[in-house]
């Protein structure tokens, strides 16, 4: 694959998805920084990293700035960091809608924006973002998440044509339920909520994906490498589905 040398950013890297991503890429001979707001979590993770809320566009400046200082050019950024809140829509708030809007969608659209004057300097560069399924279809009691993902499929499917004569390619993963700290807390909170055994709770959210099963962190981050290779040059402004055929 052709990420040895790249430097790339991987937005909530400190645990779940980001964190496989993060150390897949690195072991390809990427020059990783992770990013993300708990400064242990990072640091467990053994590489280069930035303290950085991705809401916020003056805090992802200057974490980019400190990641190009510390390893140069950004030529990958994997725009991972997000949280899933569910409440019935009857229920939601502006500010609940808000806060899913501000990480899963500002969150993504922030750090793209800060890659792009390096990645079209080079010449060469990859977006990613991690969308769900919920960018795909919808899911009840997770309205504005849904929302908020949606709008990063359509994000990445206009700036892939926008960017599409610059050597940048711009693609969302839209994986199903990946085991991982926030699946966890999804669980948590339809048993607490439903009365529904763990096992239970497990099983009716397995039920979605027809392989019957959790997708690993693994299968995102081998999705993303193949993403950063030169084989991979023409996927750009797509929503790749791992879901075991759910879409
Ligand atoms: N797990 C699933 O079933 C599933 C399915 C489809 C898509 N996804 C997507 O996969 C991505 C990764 O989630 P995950 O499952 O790996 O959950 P996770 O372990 O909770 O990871 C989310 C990461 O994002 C970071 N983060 C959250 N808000 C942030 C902010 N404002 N600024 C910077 N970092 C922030 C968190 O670290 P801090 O809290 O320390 O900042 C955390 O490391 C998310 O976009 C999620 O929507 C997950």
């Amino acid at each position: 694959m052709s990420v040895s040398g790249r430097h790339v950013i991987v937005t909530g890297g400190g645990s779940g998805v980001g964190a496989a991503c993060a150390r897949l890429l690195a072991d390809e001979g990427a020059k990783v920084t992770i990013l993300g707001r708990t400064e242990e979590k990072l640091a467990a993770q053994s590489l280069p990293y930035q303290v950085c809320d991705v809401t916020s566009i003056e805090a992802v400046a200057a974490a980019f700035a400190a990641a190009r200082a510390e390893s140069g050019p950004i030529d990958v950024v994997i725009a991972n960091a997000g949280a899933a809140a569910s409440v019935p829509f009857a229920k939601m708030t502006p500010a609940d809608l808000q806060a899913m809007l501000a990480v899963n969608l500002m969150g993504v659209s922030n750090v793209w924006q800060a890659a792009l004057p390096d990645m079209k300097a080079n010449g060469w560069g990859r977006m990613i973002a991690v969308a769900s399924t919920a960018g795909l279809r919808g899911y009840p009691y997770v309205s504005a998440y849904c929302a908020a993902k949606h709008a990063v499929v359509g994000l990445t499917r206009a700036l892939g044509r926008e960017l599409a004569r610059t050597g940048i390619t711009v693609n969302a993963i839209c994986p199903g339920f990946v085991e991982t700290p926030l699946l966890e807390r999804s669980i948590d909170t339809i048993t607490a909520k439903t009365g529904l055994s763990r096992a239970a709770a497990e099983d009716t959210l397995k039920a979605d994906n027809p392989q019957g099963r959790f997708i690993q962190p693994c299968e995102v981050a081998a999705s993303a490498l193949w993403l950063c290779s030169e084989g991979a040059k023409s996927v750009n402004g797509h929503a790749l589905s791992l879901s075991g055929g759910e879409l």
